[in-house]
């Protein structure tokens, strides 16, 4: 199942789209309609037409939930996963912030498989790791603690009263279900709410109200004509703070703010290595980038970055060259230390994943 690294496709549209491939083509060249079958999750939205933010929330974590049948590395690459050499570079990373903030204990919400945590495990430290994630760990995998949470914005109970510990989020909050709004045609002030299908149809639905409408007023420049919601992220994160005293959260994901937010919306479906129509049937991941400017509203202080400026602050620039000396003396590590440039240079790419962003939120005790 877990598709080879040619066909392997990186959750950021703008950095791996292919625009010799239309949507309709890939969808028929996979087999299957937009939709695909509709897993048993389609039944919970099955009756009609839902808010997205319930359709999705139940496409994934219902009780036959994607994600509950399914690991992100069958379906889609990321830094910690499917592409050689990134996800030992991001545990140096990681391991890089946690010795900067003092950090004892590393937690990875929205583990996936432990990928990046094997990765930390091989490093030389001390550190005591926890996973957590919707499904048990993995058999065999080397973490101190894993905690199955129940999905989406919510955080399992066990995941509390955190101190000296570093809380990475690593393409969590954009698995996060949100509201979806498009611009009322009649009032282009206004906003309605998107409802759709468990086939993926979609058709205009209420005006948002209190929050949603808030958060869309606040955050939605007169550009944007269709948007998620990012209210239950910033919520979610809120959550996650509070139950950390003393460390890091640091929130990865790509993502946007007021000023190069996309006009048009973010939701995305993928599947099997595949782009795909969004549908909440169970069968596809759904995604949407994360709009960090309301992040931060919920962090207290905070720093927003790029991966790309972040890894090279902390791990080294892809450009240092490699001495080629060591290709005649130590072949063997002229040869690692070639492919470990190649791993930088994907994680750092400009208009890659080089864009994703890094938002570190310290709790409480300073660095030193
Ligand atoms: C896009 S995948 C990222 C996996 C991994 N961090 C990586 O970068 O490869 C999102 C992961 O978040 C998990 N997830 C979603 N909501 C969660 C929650 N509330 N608590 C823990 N994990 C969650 C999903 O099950 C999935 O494994």
């Amino acid at each position: 199942m877990r598709p080879t690294s040619s066909s392997s496709t990186l959750r950021h549209p703008s950095a791996v789209r292919d625009p010799t491939q239309d949507q309709s083509a890939a969808d028929a060249e996979d087999g299957a309609d937009a939709a695909g079958t509709p897993g048993a999750a389609g039944n919970a939205v099955a009756a009609g037409a839902l808010p997205w933010e319930l359709a999705w929330q139940a496409a994934l974590y219902g009780p036959d939930g994607f994600y509950r049948h399914h690991a992100p590395a069958e379906h889609f690459a990321t830094s910690a996963q499917g592409l050689p050499g990134a996800g030992g570079i991001l545990a140096e990373a990681v391991l890089a912030l946690a010795r900067r903030y003092q950090c004892r204990h590393v937690v990875e919400v929205g583990a996936g498989r432990g990928e990046l945590l094997s990765q930390l495990r091989s490093l030389p430290s001390h550190l005591h790791l926890t996973g957590v994630d919707v499904v048990p760990a993995p058999p065999g995998l080397q973490v101190d603690r894993w905690l199955v949470s129940p999905g989406g914005a919510h955080l399992p109970d066990g995941l509390d009263d955190l101190h000296d510990t570093l809380v990475l989020a690593h393409e969590w909050l954009d698995v996060v279900p949100c509201p979806v709004v498009d611009r009322a045609k009649e009032d282009p002030a206004g906003w309605r709410s998107v409802l759709v299908t468990v086939d993926g149809q979609e058709q205009p639905g209420p005006p948002p109200a209190g929050p949603d409408l808030e958060w869309a007023q606040r955050w939605l420049r007169p550009e944007v004509e269709r948007a998620e919601i990012g209210l239950p992220r910033d919520r979610a994160l809120a959550d996650l703070l509070s139950r950390v005293r003393s460390g890091l959260v640091v929130v990865v994901d790509y993502g946007h703010t007021a000023a190069d937010r996309p006009r048009h919306g973010t939701l995305t479906g993928y599947r099997q290595g595949r782009e795909v129509t969004p549908a909440p049937d169970g069968t596809c991941d759904l995604t949407a980038h994360v709009a960090f400017d309301s992040l931060t509203q919920v962090t207290g202080r905070w720093h927003l970055t790029t991966q790309g400026e972040l890894l090279r602050e902390l791990v080294g620039d892809p450009k240092d060259p490699v001495p080629h000396h060591l290709a005649s003396t130590d072949p063997q590590a002229y040869l690692a230390a070639v492919a470990r440039r190649a791993a930088l240079t994907t994680l750092t790419a400009p208009g890659g994943l080089g864009d994703f962003r890094w938002l570190l939120a310290p709790r409480r005790r300073p660095p030193h």
